[in-house]
């Protein structure tokens, strides 16, 4: 079996900034209320860019950044709920745009856990051998699938992307990996596809593809599941919670946050925090939170940090990584 390592990130985000203030222009609602609940300032929104525009420019930095030619690509992940086409992947696009003509390619869906899933399975293929480059995005424009007149889900989403290069390695990046699903919660968090019409199911069913939460479900869920990733990843290494610098959580939410910090008794300031300016990106939020630590210069070589996610499914996991950059 091969190590795994990330050898570069990148992140991109539409550049229309849609603030609390704004969003109260067309919901009863307020930035007090939405900072206070949940932490977001603001969001970024697409205008005219689809998921695999916001992929490519994030898959573009990453290569650039990881100094890694698009032919050297071998696999393509893209985790997200919000694809351009059903068919093709989504993945496909951005592989056709990056002229990354070696790759496999397919699209995820595991919502904001995705990307956790995709760097698990990218890891996969490349410690069998499968794979020896890989490229994991997690993307999302969920501005299209928000319902904007719903003030219980419109204020929390916004759209991005981020992408980290994978590849094989004597050295140990990825050191472990937890991961599962719950498929009892599902209804918690949906956004329903084209429903059954053709000409044999009778009577025409209405497509209706946005999003509808119950929030004080998937809350009590995310403060039960986080702190249970972070144990789990941890668990059989050598490794415990004071040799952490740093951990990356889905940015869904502050209280969320602060509780699991409580929780497991960890100084706040060790979970890195950006949902004030880019409110729940879903896929995109851990890589693009990862992505800013790098560009901040807050990791070096050495350090060890935790991605841990939830979201509909539902879904959880974490991923415990050297960073070896
Ligand atoms: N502005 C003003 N009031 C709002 C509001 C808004 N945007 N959204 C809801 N409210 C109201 C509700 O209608 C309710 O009013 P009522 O008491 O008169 O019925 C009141 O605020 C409290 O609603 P509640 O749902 O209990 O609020 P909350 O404290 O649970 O916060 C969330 C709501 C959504 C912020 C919170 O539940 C949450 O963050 N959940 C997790 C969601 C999440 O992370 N989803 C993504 C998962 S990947």
């Amino acid at each position: 079996m091969y190590e795994v390592k990330i050898i570069g990130t990148g992140s991109y985000a539409p550049s229309n900034v849609v603030t609390n203030d704004d969003i109260a222009q067309f919901v009863d609602t307020s930035d007090k209320w939405i900072s206070d609940r949940t932490g977001i300032k603001e969001r970024r929104i697409s205008k005219d860019e689809d998921t695999s525009v916001l992929s490519t420019k994030a898959a573009k930095l990453a290569l650039e950044n990881a100094n890694v030619n698009p032919k050297d690509i071998d696999l393509i992940i893209l985790a997200t709920a919000t694809p351009d086409y059903f068919i093709p992947s989504t993945a496909c696009i951005i592989q056709e745009e990056l002229g990354a003509v070696n790759a496999t390619c397919f699209d995820i869906s595991a919502a904001c856990t995705g990307f956790i899933y995709g760097v698990n399975i990218a890891t996969q293929f490349i410690k069998t051998g499968q794979s020896k480059t890989a490229l994991v995005i997690g993307a999302e424009v969920l501005s299209k699938i928000v319902d904007w007149d719903d003030r219980n889900t419109c204020i929390l989403f916004g759209d991005g992307a981020g992408a980290a290069i994978l590849q094989r390695s004597d050295e140990k990046g990825i050191i472990s990996v937890y991961t599962g699903s719950d498929g009892s919660g599902g209804e918690h968090l949906e956004c329903p596809a084209v429903p059954l019409n053709n000409k044999f199911s009778g009577e025409e069913k209405s497509n209706d593809n946005i999003v509808s939460m119950n929030g004080r479900e998937i809350f009590k869920f995310a403060t039960k599941i986080m702190p249970k990733c972070i144990d789990e990843v941890l668990k059989n290494t050598e490794y415990n919670l004071e040799d952490i610098k740093y951990i990356v959580p889905h940015q869904a939410n502050t209280r969320i946050i602060e509780y699991v910090a409580k929780k497991l008794n960890i100084d706040l300031n060790k979970f890195y925090m950006n949902l004030d300016r880019y409110g729940n990106t879903s896929g995109g939020s851990i890589p693009i939170a990862l992505d800013e630590m790098v560009q901040k210069g807050l990791l070096n070589k050495g350090d060890k940090i935790i991605l841990v996610g939830f979201g509909g499914g539902l879904t959880f996991g974490a991923e415990l990584i050297e960073w070896r950059i």
